[in-house]
């Protein structure tokens, strides 16, 4: 599986909405719904989703979103905005069942690919009737096991060697032009020696550097200038830019670097 990071807001149209959840079936896809807001309902707008760990596009941010608000409801104010990760099946289908032929007691419901409310309720019936031995004629279709377990055998045991430390912390030196070409509050990527290092420059231009290598299997991280994290395009884990883990599944910050 991997990560798919999606954004969210919570808008005040000043103007009477809709019941229910609505979602487009073609891309571009938002999705729209209400939550109660003091005495008065908001509307939920999501969408503008990438690959977590890939650096988003100007189609992919709050913007594009406040943009599609305002198309529909023109009095939009925005009072809530976050954004959310999702597993993703490869095969665009969940995994629910048996965790391990080795654990038949042990279930597990996930790769939901967004759509969680109906999933979990698929997930739910499946999972019951497995614990009460009944027949479940939609089981097959999302049959846990369908893939054979060799990778995340690979991947337990390297989770396995990982031991929780906090941080551990190298001294470098960072050439100041190198350190110029970033500029106050983005932070990106130099090779130093050979070496990879992860750099963020605060708005008062003060220097946080790390190794971008994620602590779960060694993937490159990315920087994300919007949350001001470096998140992992492998399996989607984020550190904040002071590389403390913030995001499984790693669960061990980053190296940081202190400069010279
Ligand atoms: Fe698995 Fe980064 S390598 S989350």
């Amino acid at each position: 599986m991997y990560q798919s990071t999606s954004y969210v807001l919570g808008i005040d149209t000043h103007s009477e909405l809709f019941d229910g959840m609505y979602i487009n079936p073609s891309s571009p896809i938002y999705s729209f719904r209400t939550a109660k807001f003091g005495d008065k309902k908001i509307l939920i707008l999501a969408g503008a989703d990438h690959k977590t760990g890939f650096a988003p596009t100007k189609e992919n941010t709050y913007d594009t979103l406040e943009n599609v608000a305002k198309k529909y409801y023109p009095k939009s104010e925005v009072v809530y905005r976050w954004n959310t990760r999702d597993c993703i099946s490869l095969d665009k289908i969940p995994y629910i069942g048996i965790l391990s032929s080795f654990m038949p007691n042990v279930f597990v419901a996930t790769g939901f690919n967004k759509w969680g409310i109906t999933s979990s309720n698929v997930a739910a019936n499946i999972i019951t009737n497995k614990i009460l031995g009944k027949e479940n004629k939609y089981s097959f279709a999302f049959d846990s096991l369908r893939l054979k377990p060799i990778k995340n055998r690979i991947e337990l045991k390297n989770m396995g060697k990982q031991v929780f430390k906090s941080f551990i912390t190298n001294r470098i030196k960072i050439p100041e032009d190198e350190l110029s070409k970033i500029e106050n509050d983005n932070g990106a990527i130099i090779k130093i020696d050979g070496k990879s290092i992860g750099i963020y420059k605060d708005t008062s231009g003060n220097v946080f550097a790390v190794k971008p290598t994620c602590t779960h299997l060694g993937c490159l991280l990315t920087w994300n200038n919007l949350d001001k994290t470096w998140d992992c395009p492998c399996h989607g884990s984020r550190y904040d830019f002071k590389g403390h883990n913030i995001y499984d599944p790693a669960f061990k910050h980053l190296i940081v670097f202190k400069l010279t």
